[in-house]
C-alpha cells in the first residue's frame, strides 16, 4: 500500500526541475527529426538510424552485430558506414586545413564532406544530406521534402519560425529544414551534458575508484585525450587508426552503388578531398582518415548487453574490443588495416596497458552516458471499478507534456491477476494518441477486456522513443 502510494505521488509530482523546454526552432527540428513521412517511400525518419536510447546511433541489435550499416527507406539499399552519434556535433567548425599543424579540422560525416562552407554551419549542412541520399531517405528532390513539410501537422510551426511565406522559396525552405534540425541537435534535449562524468566535473565526486583510474589513463598513459579532448570528447580532427575492414558491410555486395564490390576501400577524408578537386599533394596524406567522433554516450545501451558497433565501419562490437585494439594493434595479430599508407604509428597501437587498465578505461567511458529526463507527467487513468468482459467501456486520464511541442503518444497497458495475485495476462496496446501541445490534455480509449478477473491499468507515455513515463495504477474487476 505504501509502495503504491509512492508510485502515485511520483506520477503526480511535477518533475519540472528535470524538464527540457524546447524553443520553437528546436521543437520544429524535433518534429522534422522524428517525421517518418519524410522519406520515399514513407516510413523512415532520421531517428531510424539515430535513436536516443542508444546515444543517437543505430538502435538495431542485429545490424550492429553485423555490417553495422543501416538499410535505407528502399528495401535492400544499405549505407556504407556505421551511423555516428547525431548528438554533440554542434561545435564542429567549418572544415579547414590548419597551416601550422597541417591538420584538417571540422565538418560533419566520417569524411568531412558536410564542410559547412555552403550554409555556414556543418551541422545544418549535414542535416539536408540524408533526405536526398538514395541509400537513406531517398527523396527525389528538395521540393519533395519541402512539400511534405508543408502538408505536415507542424507546417504552422514552420511558418511561425521562418515567416509566413516560408514555403514559397523551395531552396530557402530546404536549407531552413537543415537549420531547424541542427537547432534541435544542439538543444539540451539531445546534447544535455548531464552524464555522471559531468556531475563529477561540477562536484568533484561521484565516480568510483575504477572509473577515476580510467579517467587518469584516458588523460595520460593511454593517450586518448590527444584526440578525444574538450567537452565533446573530440578535437574535430581526422586520423587513421588502422581499423580493419568490416567484411560484413553490405555495401561490398551493392554493385549498383559500389562497382568496386569487395575491393572497395573507404578512403575517408582524402576520398572526399579528391572528389572536391584538391591536388594529390593535399588529399593523399588524408586518405583513410576519419573524423574523431565524440565519445559521449558510447556506452549507452537500450537494455543490458545491447550490442553496439564502434568505428567508422562498425568493425568493433564492444568498448572492450576497441580499447583492446588501441592497446594491442601492433603487438597482437589483428587483421590488416582498411587503408594502410596513412596509419597513425605514434599515438595508438601499443600502449602497454594491463587488462585491469583496459577495463578501467571502459568503465570510465560508460560514465559519459546522459541521463534520461522525464518528458511528461502522466496521470493515473480513471476506469469503472467493475466491467463486464467483452463489453466496451471508456477509460480516460490526463497527460501534461513538458515541452512546447513535439510527438507524444499515450498508450494504456492492462494486466490481469490470477487467483494467486500474480499478473498473468498483458493486453495489447489499447490507446494511441498523439499530441503536439504542452497543455494538460485528456486521453481517452474505448476498451473491452477479454477475461474475468482483477485487472490493473496504467498509462504509458512515450516521446518518439526518446523517453517513457508511467502513471500510477487503477484497478478494475472484470466479471
Ligand atoms: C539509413 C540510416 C540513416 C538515416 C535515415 C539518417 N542517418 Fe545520419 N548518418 C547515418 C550514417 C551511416 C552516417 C555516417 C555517414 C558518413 O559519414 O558518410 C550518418 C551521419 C550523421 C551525422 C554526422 C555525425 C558526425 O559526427 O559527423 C549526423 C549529425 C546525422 N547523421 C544526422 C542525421 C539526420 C539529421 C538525419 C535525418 C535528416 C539522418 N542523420 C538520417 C545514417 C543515417
Ligand atoms: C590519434 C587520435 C586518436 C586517439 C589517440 C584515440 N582515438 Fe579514439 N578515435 C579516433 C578516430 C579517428 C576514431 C574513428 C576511427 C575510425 O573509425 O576509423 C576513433 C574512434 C573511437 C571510438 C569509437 C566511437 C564510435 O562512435 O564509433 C571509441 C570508443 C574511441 N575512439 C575511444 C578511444 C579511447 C578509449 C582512446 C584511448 C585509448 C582513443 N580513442 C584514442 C581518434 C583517436
Amino acid at each position: 500500500m505504501i509502495l503504491l502510494l509512492a508510485i502515485a505521488v511520483a506520477a503526480l509530482a511535477p518533475a519540472t526541475a528535470f524538464a527540457t523546454n524546447l524553443s520553437p526552432i528546436e521543437a520544429l527540428g524535433k518534429n522534422l527529426f522524428f517525421d517518418k513521412n519524410l522519406s520515399t517511400p514513407a516510413g523512415m525518419a532520421c531517428a531510424a538510424c539515430h535513436a536516443s536510447q542508444v546515444g543517437w546511433t543505430g538502435p538495431d541489435a542485429m545490424t550492429n552485430l553485423g555490417g553495422a550499416a543501416y538499410e535505407g527507406a528502399v528495401t535492400g539499399r544499405f549505407g556504407n558506414s556505421k551511423p555516428p552519434s547525431s548528438a554533440y556535433g554542434g561545435n564542429s567548425p567549418i572544415l579547414s586545413l590548419d597551416a601550422t599543424t597541417n591538420a584538417w579540422t571540422g565538418g560533419m560525416f566520417w569524411d568531412g564532406r558536410a564542410t559547412g562552407l555552403t550554409l555556414g554551419d556543418p551541422l545544418a549542412e549535414q542535416a539536408i544530406g540524408p533526405f536526398l541520399n538514395p541509400l537513406e531517405q531517398n527523396n527525389a528532390t528538395a521540393g519533395v521534402v519541402v512539400n511534405k513539410v508543408e502538408q505536415s501537422s507542424y507546417a504552422n510551426l514552420f511558418r511561425s519560425v521562418w515567416g509566413s511565406d516560408a514555403f514559397s522559396d523551395v531552396n530557402a525552405a530546404y536549407d531552413n529544414i537543415g537549420r531547424s534540425i541542427a537547432a534541435y541537435e544542439r538543444s539540451n534535449e539531445v546534447s544535455p551534458y548531464n552524464s555522471r562524468y559531468d556531475a563529477y566535473v561540477k562536484s568533484g565526486s561521484g565516480l568510483t575508484s575504477e572509473e577515476l583510474q580510467g579517467l587518469a589513463l584516458f588523460n595520460g598513459k593511454a593517450n586518448c585525450v590527444q584526440c578525444h579532448s574538450g567537452k565533446d570528447f573530440t578535437d574535430f580532427t581526422y586520423d587513421n587508426l588502422g581499423v580493419p575492414k568490416n567484411p560484413m558491410n553490405p555495401f561490398y555486395s551493392e554493385l549498383a552503388f559500389n562497382p568496386l564490390g569487395a575491393s572497395w576501400v573507404d578512403q575517408g577524408l582524402g576520398g572526399y578531398l579528391k572528389t572536391a578537386g584538391y591536388d594529390a599533394s593535399v588529399y593523399e596524406p588524408a586518405l583513410g582518415m576519419f573524423k574523431v567522433p565524440t565519445l559521449r554516450n558510447v556506452g549507452k545501451q537500450s537494455g543490458v548487453n545491447f550490442p553496439k558497433a564502434y568505428g567508422h565501419n562498425g568493425y568493433f562490437k564492444s568498448l572492450e574490443e576497441i580499447v583492446h585494439f588501441y592497446n594491442t594493434r601492433d603487438t597482437m595479430p589483428w587483421p590488416a588495416p582498411e587503408y594502410a599508407a596513412t596509419v597513425n604509428q605514434t599515438q595508438v597501437g601499443n600502449l602497454g596497458l594491463t587488462p585491469v587498465e583496459e577495463k578501467s578505461i571502459v568503465a570510465f567511458l560508460k560514465t559519459l552516458s546522459d541521463m534520461v529526463l522525464p518528458h511528461a507527467t502522466v496521470y493515473t487513468p480513471h476506469a469503472p471499478s467493475t466491467m463486464y468482459r467483452n463489453h466496451h467501456y471508456t477509460i480516460y486520464g490526463y497527460v501534461k507534456p513538458m515541452h512546447s511541442s513535439g510527438y507524444y503518444l499515450v498508450q494504456l497497458n492492462f494486466y490481469l491477476k490470477n487467483s494467486h495475485g500474480v499478473y498473468v495476462y498483458h493486453s495489447h496496446v489499447h490507446a494511441r494518441r498523439y499530441y503536439y501541445s504542452s497543455t494538460m490534455t485528456k486521453y481517452k480509449a474505448s476498451v473491452s477486456l477479454p477475461h474475468a478477473g482483477k485487472w490493473r491499468v496504467r498509462a504509458m507515455h512515450g516521446d518518439a522513443g526518446h523517453s517513457t513515463s508511467y502513471s500510477g495504477y487503477d484497478y478494475i474487476t472484470v466479471k
